[in-house]
């Protein structure tokens, strides 16, 4: 059965739309049963709607503390029986509380070689360095940013003809593969959202 999958997002969604798609595909077990996103202009959603799957706009700007947006989407999450949080593209800071109450349930992608180059940006500030190799990485989240244990990683090659964008296009890439190889990782480790073991 695999995992009741939400995905949190804040704009284009194209690995919440793999995931989706791996889902439907039967490429994974699990099923995505929510999208959320705090952007209203997030183009995610409208791709996400299309698939048939629910949706939720939650923004924080409609509260006043910022426990009580995160309330609200805790509050989504357990009426579609979310047991695994997907965040793909998220671009808020979770509070340590909120990933507490998700713990070893809520991973996360992050376009870079973990522990390098965490935080915004990751292609241009690896592309910067100069590093002759970079890639992306799937974690678990945990209170520090970027920080969780890894899950798997991917490596993308700089060459001297790569721009920051291509460097972009080519670790986006990479991601839709990373992204549906962890979650197979954990549906072999899972059954059911309950651990194995
Ligand atoms: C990806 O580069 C991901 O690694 C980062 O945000 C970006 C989201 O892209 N966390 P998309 O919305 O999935 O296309």
């Amino acid at each position: 059965m695999g995992f009741n999958i939400g995905i949190l997002i804040s704009g284009q969604g194209s690995n919440m739309l793999n995931i989706i798609e791996a889902c439907q595909a039967n490429k994974l077990i699990s099923d995505v049963n929510l999208v959320v996103s705090n952007n209203p202009d997030a183009v995610g959603i409208k791709k996400a709607e299309k698939k048939g799957i629910k949706t939720a706009t939650i923004l924080q700007s409609n509260f006043l503390k910022k426990k009580d947006f995160e309330d609200a989407i805790n509050f989504e999450l357990k009426k579609e029986k979310i047991n695994l949080v997907c965040l793909a593209g998220f671009m808020t800071i979770l509070s340590e509380a909120f990933i507490k109450k998700w713990k070893n349930k809520i991973i996360n992608i992050h376009p870079s070689l973990l522990p390098s180059f965490k935080g915004l940006n990751a292609q241009s500030q690896a592309f910067r360095y100069g590093v002759k190799y970079t890639g992306c990485s799937v974690h678990y989240v945990d209170k520090e940013i970027d920080s969780g244990k890894i899950i798997d990683q991917e490596v993308v090659k700089i060459s001297e003809k790569d721009t920051i964008e291509s460097i972009t296009r080519k670790i986006l890439m990479k991601e839709h593969i990373l992204y549906i190889n962890a979650l197979k990782q954990l549906e072999e480790i899972y059954i059911d959202g309950q651990d194995k073991k």
